[in-house]
């Protein structure tokens, strides 16, 4: 599906880059990309953290302007100079970070600047209707009403989808759409790709799964450090090709060797009959010191809110939590952290970063404690910390004072994840820590909490890519609808069982 078949092959370019060259202060993000997007084909770009996608994404749809080249709109040269020209020429797209309005419903969301008139005022009623058409239209659907705010992550990422479809679009930017879904919506999403291309809609699509990007493209670009490797038809790329282009270098292994632990080592988390009302039920598990146990499940089966129960974060309702053999009450996430407990977040953009503050800052928020003595925080180790922290992530930068915001999609996960072991926990909870990151920054993540178990640091981490489950942990966890359906170890351990595990009712 969405294949070009032979006429389609010589189709004309919605879409030219001819020499665009773009750049924000010293960085360069696209270097002379000539590149061509043709009329009803998918057309995905790959490249490491920092590579340009998004900027290319974004030049697109208005919301950065080239610097020198130009862009043509079926062979005319044309200036787009902001975002709603982009959408009235039919050019739309959903972001890598969520941009919606919290506060508002599901249909304002959706209709946001594309809302029907009847004579001079907003006609709810009709723009509902119309909303509920797409829904229809598309298979997507999402109660009108509901507040986005209060939505899980994954139906987030359908109203900013359902957003795009509202309108007539003639070329859509998907920009990593499935790196907060669940593999059924996953599916979903490729099939609405597959039949936006069919009816002539040009998909640009980009992400880190390589895999995915192989199944559903018909070209794929490659993009290193803002420079156009090539452009080539799917069906002669590989995995082992992709990862070569992108980085120049060969494909090694993605994971460490994890260690096995021993059967005498002390528990340092007991958790027991742990259950919050429509969330998670009695759930009961252990960790052992430097242990790493995976937490498997589906977006949604309480991985998440079980996960920010034991942080402190949220506050049970019935069970107990044991931290190195102390009882944990009246739980809170400064407490967690005092008792060296931390947590790479799900979402960077509303329980991580601050956007506007530096890398800096950021990281070394929970630590000035560390940093601090009755002459102040020590500024200078705190640089030095941080750097390293950067280092040791590789997080792409242009030095630690700038803002975060700034940075990559993926260089801004690896800050989450840098800030969470930089205070060398005794446990590290890790919900998809490698979420947006290049295959080179997940070796380095995943190296690194092979090194904090080493050292006899524990960690449990959460994760949908079934692989980084098996190739990480030391013991298994599969959750699926608020209970825990399994627990597995050594030879039990493979995508069969937590499958299984996983649907199970
Ligand atoms: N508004 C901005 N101001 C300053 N620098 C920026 C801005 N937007 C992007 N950059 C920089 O341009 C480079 C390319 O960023 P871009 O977001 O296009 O990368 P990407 O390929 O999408 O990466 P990722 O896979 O992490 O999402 C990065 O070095 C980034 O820090
Ligand atoms: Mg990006």
């Amino acid at each position: 599906m969405g294949r070009l078949n032979i006429n389609q092959k010589t189709a004309e370019a919605l879409i030219s880059f001819k020499n665009v060259s773009k750049s924000f202060g010293a960085t360069k993000a696209l270097i002379n990309c000539n590149i061509d997007f043709k009329m009803g084909e998918i057309h995905s770009l790959v490249g490491e953290n920092g590579a340009g996608k998004s900027t290319l994404g974004k030049i697109i749809l208005g919301a950065y302007k080239l610097d020198s080249g130009q862009m043509l709109i079926e062979g005319k040269e044309s200036q787009i100079n902001s975002p709603v020209q982009s959408v009235n020429l039919g050019l739309v797209g959903i972001s890598q970070e969520l941009s919606l309005l919290p506060s508002r419903t599901v249909v304002d969301n959706i209709a946001m600047g594309r809302e029907l008139t009847s004579g001079f005022f907003v006609s709810s009623k009709k723009t509902k209707e119309k909303v509920l058409s797409v829904m229809n239209r598309f298979n997507l659907f999402l109660n009108p009403d509901s507040i986005v705010g209060s939505l899980s992550v994954a139906e987030q990422q359908k109203v900013e989808i359902l957003r795009a479809l509202n309108s007539n679009a003639r070329l859509i930017v998907f920009d990593e759409p499935t790196a907060r879904l669940a593999s059924n919506e996953t599916e979903q999403l490729h099939f609405l790709v597959n039949s936006l291309a069919k009816t002539g809609t040009t998909i640009i699509y980009i992400s880190h799964f390589l895999e995915e990007v192989l199944s559903i493209s018909d070209r794929i670009s490659l993009l290193r450090n803002g420079q156009l490797i090539r452009t080539n038809i799917a069906k002669k790329e590989t995995k082992k090709s992709l990862i070569e282009g992108m980085t120049g270098k060969e494909e090694g292994n993605l994971f460490p060797k994890i260690k096995p632990v021993s059967k005498n080592s002390e528990t340092i988390l007991q958790v027991s009959n742990l259950t919050r009302k429509n969330e998670f039920e009695k759930i009961s598990f252990e960790i052992k010191r430097g242990e790493i146990v995976g937490l498997s499940g589906l977006v949604g089966s309480g991985r998440s809110e079980l996960a920010l129960t034991i942080f402190g974060d949220k506050k049970p309702d019935k069970g107990k939590i044991n931290f190195y053999g102390k009882e944990i009450k009246n739980n809170s996430i400064n407490k967690s952290i005092d008792m060296g407990i931390a947590m790479v977040p799900e979402s960077r953009r509303t329980q991580g970063l601050i956007l506007a503050r530096s890398l800096i800052e950021n990281i070394s928020l929970p630590y000035l404690k560390k940093f601090s003595s009755i002459y102040g925080v020590n500024k200078k180790k705190e640089k030095v910390d941080v750097i390293e922290a950067c280092n040791k992530t590789t997080v792409k930068h242009n030095g630690v004072d700038f803002e975060v915001q700034y940075l990559s999609g993926g260089n801004q996960q690896k800050i989450l994840f840098a800030k969470a072991a930089m205070g060398k926990p005794r446990l590290l909870i890790a919900d998809e820590p490698t979420r947006g990151v290049d295959i080179g920054a997940k070796k380095s993540i995943y190296e690194l909490i092979a090194k904090l178990s080493d050292v006899g640091e524990s960690v449990l981490l959460i994760s949908s890519e079934i692989e980084e489950i098996i190739g990480m942990s030391n013991r298994v966890l599969v959750m699926s609808r608020g209970k825990l359906s399994a627990e597995l170890e050594g030879s039990a351990i493979n995508k069969k069982t937590i499958m299984e595990a996983t649907f199970k009712n």
